[in-house]
């Protein structure tokens, strides 16, 4: 897939790793639409800016009604603080289900026929290596994004058929500042070079869909996926960082 010259749509790119996708998208020639739930964040030259928080469907049919010409959907918003399943909060557990699952679905359902109409184009769902593992301490996140990457395979197959391609970005620990913030409050250590650059991985995950694959890794992605073959396990957060 181009992105030259294609209508990118990107969620959650007031901050973090949205932003660099939309300022990438940007370098590389597409226009792009950066969302977020308070747009008066977003500070991003370039950029057609609309308010959109995906867990509002009457929010996600507006940005829709105003975005009739996007080509390519980045689904990267997302609640990422669900804390633990038996003791959390369940309100916590919820938000990081509805964010992670049923925003990106209702993000796919509203677009999905707009694709459709500009040649059917590309969605890439921002997924996590913790979807293939589980983390201690965030395990409501990581069954989240297990839910996303089942979500993902099933509307792969589903928008075949209008020519879509569905791809999957699955990280590990990337440098945003609520990465470091958690890192802190968890009392890691964080090594130099431990944690991926946020405009590396968004530049991984472009090429990839350029090239027109179904699953982008970086190196947390590959040992997680690894890690299917055997017994399920954890992923390592402190020997990751440290
Ligand atoms: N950083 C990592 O280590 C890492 C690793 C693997 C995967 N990921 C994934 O990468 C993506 C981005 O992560 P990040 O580290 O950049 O996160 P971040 O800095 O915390 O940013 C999250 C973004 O999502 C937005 N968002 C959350 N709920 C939303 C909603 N209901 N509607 C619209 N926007 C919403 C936030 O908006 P507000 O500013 O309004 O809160 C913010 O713009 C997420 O899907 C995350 O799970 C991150």
């Amino acid at each position: 897939m181009e992105l030259r010259d294609s209508t990118a749509l990107v969620t959650g790119a007031n901050r973090g790793i949205g932003r660099h996708f939309a300022l990438e998208l940007i370098r590389r020639g597409a226009k792009v639409y950066a969302t977020a739930r308070r747009p008066e964040l977003v500070d991003i030259p370039g950029a057609h800016v609309l308010r959109l928080d995906i867990t509002d469907e009457a929010s996600v049919a507006a940005a829709a009604a105003s975005a009739l010409d996007v080509d390519v959907l980045i689904n990267n918003a997302a609640s990422t603080a669900g804390g633990d399943l038996v003791t959390g909060d369940l309100s916590g557990i919820r938000e990081t289900m509805d964010s992670n699952y049923y925003g990106t679905l209702h993000m796919i359902r509203a677009f999905a026929p707009i694709l459709a109409r500009n040649g059917g184009g590309a969605v890439l769902n921002v997924l996590s290596a913790v979807a293939w593992t589980t983390v201690a301490g965030n395990a409501a996140y990581g069954a989240a994004k297990s839910a996303e990457w089942g979500l993902t395979n099933g509307v792969r197959l589903e928008l075949a058929g209008q020519g879509t391609l569905v791809s999957a970005l699955v990280p590990g620990v990337t440098a945003t500042e609520t990465m470091r913030d958690y890192a802190k409050v968890a009392g890691l250590q964080i090594r130099d070079g431990a944690m991926n650059e946020p405009i590396d991985l968004v530049r991984l995950a472009l090429d990839g869909l350029e090239a027109g694959e179904i699953e982008i890794l970086d190196r947390f992605g590959v040992e997680a996926k690894a890690t299917l073959t055997g017994p399920p396990q954890a992923f390592d957060l402190e020997k990751a960082l440290g």
